[in-house]
């Protein structure tokens, strides 16, 4: 099997692996789930435990990840195979984690298509009450066939990128795209504070009310840190994987998830403004992003353009997250396998097609079908966010910390004592101590609740 990491692909410029991760990190978590979660959640005092969870958590968390990765430079199951076989279980509940959010994130990234189409032709802009918007966006998910239709050309955008390969596939398109969204976000942003609703809704986003904490507000808030910095499922592996060997590991992951937390927080301005201008509950649940944004931008000058941009970011910032999480399955499936890159990645995409039909007629036509009582697009986030990633997430830090080689762990973080590395203790401590204990006791409290 070795032979693999001869002729592997590694990626070129200098602001390349901070581009692909940040492409990986920034997403429909970022956009579309973080302010629906913040907002069930209690607004200010969740942002705050969610940044604490990516400090003490993801940051360390992504960094181990980087190292196994690039230390064995395969692919998430063999790379842990590679290290410790007994270990590769962290590799294949990767995969497993990475199938099954590709499931319902397929179906998400379709509306959000969907959206940005209906926003150029003026329909949305048709409609003006909130109710309106939400009769649509109901209508328009439990329609059998549209969405579905959606989601395909999604699929196949991913399936096209993937097929381009690493360097002009993922890292061509993340050079664009990620600088795109940068510059929507923040015209957005100042768009959004300039409405009648922007002082509630900063309040909302920013002041914490601690009476809003329970036991389940920590698993939420942990489950979103590692979905939206996709860390605790393998894809960060996999991308150092072609990581270069001057890449500095520690800013690669320390701009890593500032972007990708940044981009949360001006997701939160542009939407909590919104919300409260249109006298809607910040705690809708999913439909959020969906119902309060387009009737918003329908009482603006040019609305259409602004939703139709808006729109265009979700699935800008989708299309690089759903490219991470093909990738992860396909270079599995490549390397483990055997399989053709190009079969790989079509096993890859028909298989996620048929999950995500699935999840996306869970929502209409199928919608009698319960598992625990949640559709099959509820179950795939809750069981992911909630569980698969949390888990790989405790197992990589105890891999890390205890069975790793220390030395092997330091090696990479200071590219071979090229570089100087002051934190290498800290991280060691934080990823033996600090992290299992946080997981294993949000871990339990959470099941002593059910
Ligand atoms: N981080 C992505 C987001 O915030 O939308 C979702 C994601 C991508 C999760 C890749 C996990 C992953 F491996």
């Amino acid at each position: 099997m070795h032979h693999h990491s001869h002729n592997r692909a590694t990626l070129g410029g200098k602001l390349s692996a901070v581009l692909v991760a940040a492409g990986s990190s920034v997403g429909l978590g970022n956009i579309w789930r973080f302010p629906y979660v913040a907002g069930d959640n209690g607004g200010g005092v969740f942002l705050l435990i969610y940044i604490g969870c990516v400090l003490l958590l993801g940051l360390p968390i992504m960094l181990a990840e980087f190292a196994v990765g690039r230390t064995t430079r395969r692919n998430a199951v063999g790379a842990y195979h590679a290290l410790d076989r007994r270990w590769s279980f962290i590799g294949y509940n990767s995969v497993l984690a990475a199938f099954l959010i590709l499931g319902f994130y397929f179906v998400v990234s379709g509306w959000t298509a969907e959206y940005t189409v209906h926003s150029l032709t003026g329909e949305l802009a048709s409609l003006s009450t909130a109710e309106e918007y939400a009769a649509q966006f109901e209508g328009f998910i439990s329609n059998p066939w549209r969405p579905l239709l959606y989601t395909l050309l999604f699929i196949l955008a991913t399936h096209a990128v993937i097929a381009l390969g690493v360097q002009k596939g993922i890292e061509r398109s993340a050079k664009v795209l990620m600088p795109l969204l940068f510059i929507i976000l923040i015209a957005l942003s100042i768009h959004s504070l300039l409405m009648p609703g922007a002082a509630e809704g900063m309040r909302f986003l920013f002041r914490p009310d601690f009476s809003k904490v329970t036991a389940s507000t920590l698993l939420t808030a942990l489950g979103q840190a590692f979905f939206s910095l996709s860390v605790g499922i393998g894809t960060m592996v996999t991308y150092a994987s072609y990581f270069k060997p001057e890449t500095n590991l520690r800013h690669t992951a320390l701009n890593v998830t500032l972007l990708d937390t940044l981009v949360a927080v001006l997701a939160g301005v542009v939407i909590f403004p919104a919300v409260f201008t249109a006298g809607i509950a910040p705690s809708s649940g999913p439909s959020l992003v969906f119902i309060t944004l387009p009737g918003i931008f329908n009482g603006m000058p040019l609305s259409m353009v602004w939703s139709t941009v808006f729109f265009l970011l979700l699935v800008v910032a989708a299309l690089t997250s759903t490219i991470s999480l093909h990738e992860v399955i396909t270079a599995y499936l490549h390397e483990e396998w055997h399989l053709s890159r190009r079969s790989a990645a079509w096993l890859t995409t028909l298989s996620t097609a048929a999950l995500a039909t699935l999840a996306s007629l869970s929502l209409g036509l199928l919608g009698g079908w319960r598992i625990c009582g949640l559709t099959l697009f509820d179950a795939l986030d809750f069981a992911t966010a909630n569980i698969l990633l949390p888990l790989g997430g405790l197992f990589t830090c105890i891999f890390v910390g205890w069975k790793l080689d220390p030395e092997r762990f330091r090696e990479q973080l200071s590219n071979h004592g090229t570089l100087r590395c002051r934190i290498h203790g800290l991280l060691i401590f934080l990823l033996r101590w600090v992290c299992p204990v946080i997981l294993l006791l949000v871990f339990l409290d959470n099941l002593g609740l059910y």
